[in-house]
Protein backbone atom coordinates (compact mmCIF):
# COMPACT_ATOMS: atom_id res chain seq x y z
CA UNK A 1 0.00 0.00 0.00
CA UNK A 2 1.45 3.22 -0.95
CA UNK A 3 1.56 5.85 1.99
CA UNK A 4 -0.56 8.96 1.95
CA UNK A 5 1.02 12.19 1.32
CA UNK A 6 -0.65 15.51 3.47
CA UNK A 7 -1.67 18.48 1.94
CA UNK A 8 -1.06 20.78 4.68
CA UNK A 9 -0.32 25.07 4.45
CA UNK A 10 2.74 25.86 6.32
CA UNK A 11 2.73 29.45 7.59
CA UNK A 12 6.30 29.85 8.42
CA UNK A 13 5.97 33.28 9.94
CA UNK A 14 8.47 35.93 10.88
CA UNK A 15 10.99 36.78 13.53
CA UNK A 16 11.60 32.96 14.62
CA UNK A 17 9.17 31.49 12.88
CA UNK A 18 10.88 30.16 9.79
CA UNK A 19 13.70 28.82 12.00
CA UNK A 20 11.18 26.80 14.40
CA UNK A 21 9.13 26.02 11.45
CA UNK A 22 12.40 24.62 9.60
CA UNK A 23 12.97 22.57 12.53
CA UNK A 24 9.61 21.06 12.63
CA UNK A 25 9.62 20.27 8.99
CA UNK A 26 12.88 18.33 9.12
CA UNK A 27 11.91 16.42 12.53
CA UNK A 28 8.83 15.24 10.70
CA UNK A 29 10.68 14.55 7.29
CA UNK A 30 12.77 12.02 9.27
CA UNK A 31 9.91 10.05 10.56
CA UNK A 32 8.64 9.20 6.95
CA UNK A 33 5.53 10.73 7.21
CA UNK A 34 5.01 12.36 3.64
CA UNK A 35 3.81 15.59 3.96
CA UNK A 36 3.24 18.21 0.89
CA UNK A 37 4.06 21.51 2.52
CA UNK A 38 1.85 24.53 1.24
CA UNK A 39 4.17 27.67 2.27
CA UNK A 40 2.38 31.04 2.79
CA UNK A 41 3.71 34.25 4.02
CA UNK A 42 1.70 36.30 6.01
CA UNK A 43 2.04 39.80 8.02
CA UNK A 44 5.02 42.37 6.69
CA UNK A 45 6.49 39.63 4.11
CA UNK A 46 3.31 39.00 2.80
CA UNK A 47 2.46 42.72 2.70
CA UNK A 48 5.57 43.62 0.95
CA UNK A 49 5.34 40.86 -1.76
CA UNK A 50 1.63 41.21 -2.46
CA UNK A 51 0.22 44.67 -0.77
CA UNK A 52 -1.79 42.44 1.82
CA UNK A 53 -1.07 41.11 4.95
CA UNK A 54 -3.25 38.11 5.03
CA UNK A 55 -3.42 37.27 1.45
CA UNK A 56 -6.30 35.61 -0.02
CA UNK A 57 -4.28 32.58 -1.41
CA UNK A 58 -2.95 31.47 2.27
CA UNK A 59 -6.94 31.70 3.25
CA UNK A 60 -7.80 29.60 0.37
CA UNK A 61 -5.03 26.66 0.54
CA UNK A 62 -5.90 26.18 4.07
CA UNK A 63 -9.80 25.79 3.09
CA UNK A 64 -8.73 23.70 0.45
CA UNK A 65 -5.91 21.87 2.88
CA UNK A 66 -8.25 21.86 6.40
CA UNK A 67 -4.67 22.13 8.17
CA UNK A 68 -2.07 24.41 8.43
CA UNK A 69 0.99 24.56 10.66
CA UNK A 70 1.87 28.42 11.71
CA UNK A 71 4.89 30.24 12.91
CA UNK A 72 4.17 33.31 14.77
CA UNK A 73 3.64 36.64 12.54
CA UNK A 74 4.63 40.13 14.45
CA UNK A 75 1.87 42.87 14.74
CA UNK A 76 3.16 46.00 15.28
CA UNK A 77 2.45 47.45 18.76
CA UNK A 78 0.15 50.64 19.24
CA UNK A 79 0.21 51.34 14.91
CA UNK A 80 0.34 49.66 11.95
CA UNK A 81 -1.89 46.52 10.31
CA UNK A 82 -4.29 45.15 12.24
CA UNK A 83 -3.17 41.28 13.62
CA UNK A 84 -3.19 39.08 10.80
CA UNK A 85 -3.43 36.08 13.81
CA UNK A 86 -6.87 37.38 14.95
CA UNK A 87 -7.53 37.92 11.14
CA UNK A 88 -7.00 34.22 10.29
CA UNK A 89 -9.27 32.93 13.30
CA UNK A 90 -11.96 35.48 12.62
CA UNK A 91 -11.57 34.29 8.73
CA UNK A 92 -11.66 30.63 9.45
CA UNK A 93 -13.82 31.00 12.25
CA UNK A 94 -11.00 28.99 14.25
CA UNK A 95 -13.06 29.74 17.92
CA UNK A 96 -11.30 27.28 19.99
CA UNK A 97 -8.03 28.17 20.72
CA UNK A 98 -6.00 25.15 22.89
CA UNK A 99 -3.21 25.28 24.48
CA UNK A 100 -2.07 22.14 26.86
CA UNK A 101 0.30 23.03 29.17
CA UNK A 102 1.80 20.24 31.26
CA UNK A 103 5.27 19.83 33.04
CA UNK A 104 7.84 17.99 29.95
CA UNK A 105 10.50 15.38 31.44
CA UNK A 106 13.95 17.60 32.17
CA UNK A 107 12.09 21.24 31.81
CA UNK A 108 13.27 22.59 34.95
CA UNK A 109 10.15 24.56 36.25
CA UNK A 110 8.84 25.86 39.15
CA UNK A 111 6.02 23.63 39.22
CA UNK A 112 6.48 19.90 38.45
CA UNK A 113 3.22 18.67 38.94
CA UNK A 114 1.11 21.34 36.52
CA UNK A 115 -1.37 19.38 33.67
CA UNK A 116 -3.81 21.68 32.85
CA UNK A 117 -5.51 22.39 29.11
CA UNK A 118 -7.01 25.94 28.42
CA UNK A 119 -9.48 26.62 25.99
CA UNK A 120 -9.65 30.30 24.72
CA UNK A 121 -12.42 31.62 23.18
CA UNK A 122 -10.88 32.99 19.97
CA UNK A 123 -13.07 35.32 17.42
CA UNK A 124 -14.62 37.52 19.84
CA UNK A 125 -14.45 39.92 23.36
CA UNK A 126 -11.89 42.91 23.06
CA UNK A 127 -10.18 41.05 19.89
CA UNK A 128 -12.98 42.09 17.67
CA UNK A 129 -10.69 45.04 16.90
CA UNK A 130 -13.59 47.79 17.02
CA UNK A 131 -11.96 50.46 18.09
CA UNK A 132 -12.53 54.08 17.41
CA UNK A 133 -11.53 57.78 18.30
CA UNK A 134 -14.95 58.88 20.14
CA UNK A 135 -13.17 63.12 20.14
CA UNK A 136 -9.57 63.70 20.27
CA UNK A 137 -8.22 61.81 23.52
CA UNK A 138 -10.91 59.35 23.83
CA UNK A 139 -10.77 56.01 22.30
CA UNK A 140 -13.64 53.62 22.72
CA UNK A 141 -12.87 49.69 22.29
CA UNK A 142 -15.79 47.43 21.77
CA UNK A 143 -15.80 43.97 24.46
CA UNK A 144 -18.19 41.50 21.95
CA UNK A 145 -19.60 38.70 23.90
CA UNK A 146 -22.13 36.71 22.51
CA UNK A 147 -24.38 34.11 23.46
CA UNK A 148 -23.75 31.93 20.27
CA UNK A 149 -19.73 31.96 20.83
CA UNK A 150 -19.91 31.61 24.35
CA UNK A 151 -22.04 28.64 24.35
CA UNK A 152 -19.94 26.59 21.43
CA UNK A 153 -16.35 27.63 23.65
CA UNK A 154 -18.13 26.02 26.65
CA UNK A 155 -19.35 22.72 24.61
CA UNK A 156 -16.08 22.36 23.39
CA UNK A 157 -14.24 22.68 26.82
CA UNK A 158 -16.86 19.89 27.98
CA UNK A 159 -16.52 18.02 25.23
CA UNK A 160 -13.08 18.19 26.08
CA UNK A 161 -12.82 17.12 29.51
CA UNK A 162 -15.39 14.60 28.35
CA UNK A 163 -13.36 12.81 26.05
CA UNK A 164 -9.96 13.15 27.84
CA UNK A 165 -11.18 12.03 31.04
CA UNK A 166 -10.94 15.31 32.38
CA UNK A 167 -12.37 15.76 35.65
CA UNK A 168 -13.16 19.93 36.19
CA UNK A 169 -13.57 23.04 33.67
CA UNK A 170 -12.99 26.33 35.08
CA UNK A 171 -14.69 29.29 34.00
CA UNK A 172 -12.63 32.49 34.16
CA UNK A 173 -14.45 35.55 34.24
CA UNK A 174 -14.76 39.10 35.74
CA UNK A 175 -18.14 39.84 35.79
CA UNK A 176 -18.39 41.33 39.43
CA UNK A 177 -17.29 44.02 36.72
CA UNK A 178 -18.43 43.66 33.66
CA UNK A 179 -21.80 42.01 34.33
CA UNK A 180 -23.23 42.23 30.84
CA UNK A 181 -20.26 40.91 28.90
CA UNK A 182 -19.05 38.67 31.35
CA UNK A 183 -22.03 37.76 32.86
CA UNK A 184 -23.13 36.54 29.80
CA UNK A 185 -19.93 34.25 29.12
CA UNK A 186 -20.41 32.33 32.47
CA UNK A 187 -24.34 32.24 32.02
CA UNK A 188 -23.50 30.29 28.90
CA UNK A 189 -20.77 27.88 30.57
CA UNK A 190 -23.24 27.64 33.31
CA UNK A 191 -26.21 26.56 31.37
CA UNK A 192 -23.40 23.75 29.44
CA UNK A 193 -22.05 22.30 32.18
CA UNK A 194 -25.49 21.52 33.49
CA UNK A 195 -25.14 18.66 30.22
CA UNK A 196 -22.06 17.03 31.84
CA UNK A 197 -23.03 15.81 35.72
CA UNK A 198 -19.63 13.38 35.28
CA UNK A 199 -17.40 16.95 35.08
CA UNK A 200 -17.02 19.31 38.30
CA UNK A 201 -17.69 22.76 37.50
CA UNK A 202 -16.61 26.06 39.07
CA UNK A 203 -16.26 29.89 38.24
CA UNK A 204 -13.49 32.19 39.29
CA UNK A 205 -12.42 35.72 38.80
CA UNK A 206 -9.43 36.13 36.41
CA UNK A 207 -7.43 38.04 39.00
CA UNK A 208 -8.01 35.55 42.24
CA UNK A 209 -7.33 32.79 39.48
CA UNK A 210 -3.89 34.29 38.36
CA UNK A 211 -2.92 34.03 42.13
CA UNK A 212 -3.75 30.45 42.07
CA UNK A 213 -2.18 29.45 38.89
CA UNK A 214 1.34 30.52 40.64
CA UNK A 215 0.26 29.13 43.98
CA UNK A 216 -1.30 25.88 43.43
CA UNK A 217 -1.38 25.61 39.07
CA UNK A 218 -2.15 21.59 40.17
CA UNK A 219 -5.60 22.24 41.60
CA UNK A 220 -6.67 22.94 37.69
CA UNK A 221 -7.89 20.64 34.63
CA UNK A 222 -9.43 22.51 31.88
CA UNK A 223 -10.08 26.20 31.73
CA UNK A 224 -12.74 27.90 29.93
CA UNK A 225 -11.88 31.69 29.26
CA UNK A 226 -12.61 34.31 26.89
CA UNK A 227 -10.40 35.99 24.21
CA UNK A 228 -8.18 38.12 26.05
CA UNK A 229 -8.32 36.57 29.49
CA UNK A 230 -7.22 33.51 27.50
CA UNK A 231 -4.56 35.41 25.72
CA UNK A 232 -2.87 36.33 29.49
CA UNK A 233 -3.67 33.32 30.67
CA UNK A 234 -1.70 31.23 28.16
CA UNK A 235 1.54 32.97 28.93
CA UNK A 236 1.28 33.17 32.77
CA UNK A 237 0.76 29.06 32.34
CA UNK A 238 3.77 28.60 29.48
CA UNK A 239 5.38 30.47 32.95
CA UNK A 240 4.61 27.49 34.95
CA UNK A 241 6.07 24.84 33.24
CA UNK A 242 9.21 26.76 31.73
CA UNK A 243 8.11 29.03 29.55
CA UNK A 244 7.60 30.31 25.94
CA UNK A 245 9.91 27.46 24.22
CA UNK A 246 7.63 24.88 25.31
CA UNK A 247 3.94 25.21 25.37
CA UNK A 248 1.98 24.39 21.90
CA UNK A 249 -0.93 24.97 21.00
CA UNK A 250 -3.82 24.49 18.07
CA UNK A 251 -6.62 26.85 16.59
CA UNK A 252 -9.97 24.89 15.80
CA UNK A 253 -12.75 25.06 14.14
CA UNK A 254 -15.56 22.84 12.43
CA UNK A 255 -14.10 22.81 9.75
CA UNK A 256 -9.96 23.72 9.18
CA UNK A 257 -7.31 23.31 12.08
CA UNK A 258 -4.20 25.95 12.08
CA UNK A 259 -1.38 24.50 14.67
CA UNK A 260 0.52 27.00 15.98
CA UNK A 261 2.56 27.52 19.14
CA UNK A 262 1.15 30.32 22.34
CA UNK A 263 4.67 32.09 21.70
CA UNK A 264 5.25 35.17 19.25
CA UNK A 265 8.01 36.21 16.81
CA UNK A 266 10.70 36.85 19.54
CA UNK A 267 12.24 39.53 17.92
CA UNK A 268 14.71 39.69 20.64
CA UNK A 269 16.19 36.37 19.66
CA UNK A 270 15.09 36.29 15.74
CA UNK A 271 17.87 35.02 13.24
CA UNK A 272 20.61 34.18 15.62
CA UNK A 273 19.63 29.93 15.56
CA UNK A 274 18.55 30.43 19.70
CA UNK A 275 14.56 29.91 19.28
CA UNK A 276 13.58 26.40 20.93
CA UNK A 277 11.21 24.75 18.34
CA UNK A 278 9.99 22.31 21.05
CA UNK A 279 7.17 24.58 21.13
CA UNK A 280 5.96 24.51 17.40
CA UNK A 281 7.21 20.85 17.31
CA UNK A 282 4.83 20.46 20.08
CA UNK A 283 2.04 22.25 18.12
CA UNK A 284 2.90 20.07 14.73
CA UNK A 285 2.44 16.68 17.25
CA UNK A 286 -1.04 17.64 17.54
CA UNK A 287 -1.51 17.91 13.73
CA UNK A 288 0.02 14.50 13.69
CA UNK A 289 -2.92 13.65 15.62
CA UNK A 290 -5.10 15.07 13.97
CA UNK A 291 -4.16 13.52 10.93
CA UNK A 292 -3.91 9.79 11.68
CA UNK A 293 -0.39 9.88 11.91
CA UNK A 294 -0.05 9.34 16.05
CA UNK A 295 2.85 6.68 16.04
CA UNK A 296 4.82 9.26 13.98
CA UNK A 297 3.59 11.57 17.10
CA UNK A 298 4.65 9.15 19.44
CA UNK A 299 8.01 8.33 17.98
CA UNK A 300 8.90 12.27 17.78
CA UNK A 301 7.96 13.03 21.56
CA UNK A 302 9.95 10.15 22.70
CA UNK A 303 12.73 11.70 21.17
CA UNK A 304 12.45 14.56 22.06
CA UNK A 305 11.98 13.27 26.14
CA UNK A 306 15.23 11.89 25.09
CA UNK A 307 17.00 14.36 24.67
CA UNK A 308 15.22 17.39 27.15
CA UNK A 309 15.78 14.31 29.76
CA UNK A 310 19.88 13.61 28.40
CA UNK A 311 20.58 17.24 29.43
CA UNK A 312 23.17 18.21 26.94
CA UNK A 313 21.77 18.84 24.05
CA UNK A 314 19.47 22.18 25.69
CA UNK A 315 18.48 25.57 23.88
CA UNK A 316 18.99 28.79 25.66
CA UNK A 317 15.75 29.60 27.42
CA UNK A 318 16.17 26.01 29.01
CA UNK A 319 19.55 26.95 30.76
CA UNK A 320 22.06 24.96 27.62
CA UNK A 321 23.62 26.89 25.10
CA UNK A 322 22.56 24.52 22.43
CA UNK A 323 21.52 26.23 18.68
CA UNK A 324 17.95 25.86 17.49
CA UNK A 325 19.83 23.47 14.81
CA UNK A 326 21.80 21.76 16.80
CA UNK A 327 19.01 21.02 19.28
CA UNK A 328 16.80 19.60 15.92
CA UNK A 329 19.53 17.22 14.72
CA UNK A 330 19.66 15.56 18.45
CA UNK A 331 15.75 15.27 17.99
CA UNK A 332 16.04 12.96 14.51
CA UNK A 333 19.39 11.34 16.00
CA UNK A 334 16.98 10.10 19.02
CA UNK A 335 14.40 9.13 16.34
P1 LIG B 1 7.13 36.53 22.37
O1 LIG B 1 6.37 35.32 22.71
O2 LIG B 1 7.55 36.67 20.95
O3 LIG B 1 8.46 36.59 23.26
C1 LIG B 1 8.43 36.72 24.69
C2 LIG B 1 9.74 36.20 25.28
O4 LIG B 1 9.80 34.79 25.15
C3 LIG B 1 10.97 36.75 24.55
O5 LIG B 1 11.98 37.00 25.47
C4 LIG B 1 11.36 35.62 23.61
O6 LIG B 1 12.73 35.57 23.29
C5 LIG B 1 10.94 34.38 24.41
N1 LIG B 1 10.54 33.28 23.50
C6 LIG B 1 9.38 33.18 22.82
N2 LIG B 1 9.38 32.08 22.08
C7 LIG B 1 10.55 31.46 22.29
C8 LIG B 1 11.13 30.25 21.78
N3 LIG B 1 10.49 29.46 20.93
N4 LIG B 1 12.37 29.92 22.21
C9 LIG B 1 13.04 30.69 23.08
N5 LIG B 1 12.53 31.85 23.60
C10 LIG B 1 11.30 32.22 23.20
O7 LIG B 1 6.27 37.79 22.83
P2 LIG B 1 6.43 39.33 22.47
O8 LIG B 1 7.88 39.71 22.45
O9 LIG B 1 5.51 40.00 23.39
O10 LIG B 1 5.82 39.47 21.01
C11 LIG B 1 6.60 39.62 19.84
C12 LIG B 1 5.69 39.70 18.64
O11 LIG B 1 5.01 38.45 18.43
C13 LIG B 1 4.59 40.77 18.74
O12 LIG B 1 4.50 41.44 17.51
C14 LIG B 1 3.32 39.97 18.99
O13 LIG B 1 2.19 40.62 18.48
C15 LIG B 1 3.63 38.70 18.21
N6 LIG B 1 2.86 37.53 18.68
C16 LIG B 1 2.42 36.68 17.74
C17 LIG B 1 1.75 35.54 18.10
C18 LIG B 1 1.30 34.61 17.02
O14 LIG B 1 1.73 34.73 15.89
N7 LIG B 1 0.43 33.67 17.33
C19 LIG B 1 1.48 35.21 19.50
C20 LIG B 1 2.05 36.15 20.43
C21 LIG B 1 2.70 37.28 20.02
Amino acid sequence: MTQKTHQITLIPGDGIGPEVSEAVVRIIAATGVKIDWHRHDAGLIAFQKTGHTLPEELLASVRTNKVALKGPVTTPVGEGFTSVNVGLRQALDLYSNLRPVINLPGVASRFQNVDLVIVRENTEDLYAGLEHVVVKGVVESLKIITEVASTRIAEFAFQYARRYGRKKVTAIHKANIMKLSDGLFIECTRNVSKKYPEIAYEERIVDAACMQFVMVPERFDVLVLPNLYGDIVSDLCAGLVGGLGVVPGANLGVEYAVFEAVHGSAPDIAGQNLANPTALLQSALMMLRHIDEAPAADRIMTALCKVLVDGHTRTRDLGGSATTTTFTDAVIAAL
